[in-house]
């Protein structure tokens, strides 16, 4: 496969060792309320990689998505950036991650960020464009005051 639009040739992704890894942790997913299991998983910028599945709970709405718990990972492993990243359901398919976790998956991402997604290879500012992220908390300049 060739490597996605911004990532350098060298450096390529393989992208079916991350959706395999995604599958793996949907397969740890804990999900008895909705009986929907997600994995996902993302490839740092220093070459490790992390997962995370989603986690229900009684009280609904206290649901983590595996989105959640993979960027929990990030930080416990050492803290990184996210380059690639691969979200599945449970038949394997690739899975658009919620508003949310778009979000929470920004924070982390590395200059490019790629996503497998419903619709082939984008990048987090296409599927999240405009954001709002730590820059946005930057102390404003003499003219923002
Ligand atoms: N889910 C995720 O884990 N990630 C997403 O991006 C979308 C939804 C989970 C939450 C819930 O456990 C199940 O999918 C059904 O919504």
């Amino acid at each position: 496969m060739q490597p996605p639009e911004g990532i350098p040739e060298t450096e390529a992704v393989d992208w079916a060792a991350l959706a395999l890894l995604a599958h793996e942790a949907m397969r740890k997913a804990y999900a008895p309320y909705s009986r929907f299991p997600v994995g996902a998983a993302a490839l740092l910028d220093d070459g490790r990689t992390v997962s995370g599945c989603n986690v229900e709970n009684a009280s609904y709405g206290l649901t983590l998505c595996a989105e959640c718990t993979l960027v929990g990972q990030i930080q416990l492993t050492g803290g990184g950036r996210i380059r690639a990243f691969a979200c599945v359901d449970g038949e394997g398919t690739p899975l658009m991650p919620c508003g949310r976790c778009r979000q929470l998956l920004y924070e982390f991402r590395a200059p490019g960020m790629q996503l497998m997604t419903t619709r082939g290879v984008r990048s987090i500012d296409d599927v999240l464009p405009d954001a709002f992220g730590p820059e946005s908390l930057e102390a404003p300049g003499e003219e923002g005051l």
